[in-house]
């Protein structure tokens, strides 16, 4: 069976709604169903999702890849679905990938600054931003309880901190405690 790959770009047709767990809940509800549907047809690939676009790369059997683009292109979730990859592949290259999720990062953000692009408008990429596209889904780290890196930052503060004011309280009563009881013990001898 020959394989392929394809990506896409569309554009959402719903009204994002507040991020819920690191993730827009429309966009969750596909990627919910994308890994189920992906897992059985064998299916791997990555979608983005920013500034209401999406940029979807898939990857597996011609036929199952095909029949899927058939189905996606009449999902009234987006519209304006223009093909911007469609060729043959010698090998899957998303092997633990159902569907992998990158929330909107950093990367991306240089991608676009480095192409002049103020915003995420995948269906301009031309063939080499597509390719550094798919690279960078593939080698992300793909953590879908980050939305974006501005929260990945605010998240990230409270760890800074190594000890609270209470474990530094703690730490100090018990070596008071430590100190005291070695006291004792050299009293007593
Ligand atoms: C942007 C976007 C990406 C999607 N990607 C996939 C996908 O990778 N796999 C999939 O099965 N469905 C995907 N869907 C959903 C399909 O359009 C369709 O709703 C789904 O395959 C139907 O699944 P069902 O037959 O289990 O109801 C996507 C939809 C959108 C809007």
């Amino acid at each position: 069976m020959p394989l392929m790959r394809l990506a896409y770009a569309s554009t959402a047709t719903f009204e994002a709604e507040p991020v819920k767990r690191g993730i827009e809940p429309h966009v969750a509800r596909i990627l919910m169903e994308s890994r189920r549907n992906n897992v059985k047809r064998q299916l791997v690939g990555g979608l983005y999702y920013g500034d209401n676009r999406f940029f979807q790369y898939l990857e597996g059997e011609k036929e199952a890849v095909l029949a899927l683009y058939q189905r996606i292109k009449a999902d009234p979730r987006h519209r304006d679905v223009v093909t911007l990859i469609e060729g043959p592949l010698e090998k899957t290259t998303f092997t633990d990938w159902s569907m992998k999720y990158v929330p909107l990062s950093a990367d991306v953000q240089q991608l676009l600054n480095r192409y002049g692009l103020r915003e995420f408008a995948p269906a301009s990429f031309d063939a080499s931003m597509c390719e550094e596209m798919i690279q960078l889904i593939r080698s992300s780290r793909g953590d879908q309880k980050l939305v974006n890196h501005d929260e990945a930052e605010t998240r990230a503060q409270p760890q800074a901190r190594v000890l609270s004011p209470a474990m530094i309280g703690g730490l100090i009563l018990a070596a008071a405690c430590v100190i005291g009881g070695l006291v004792a013990t050299g009293a007593s001898l």
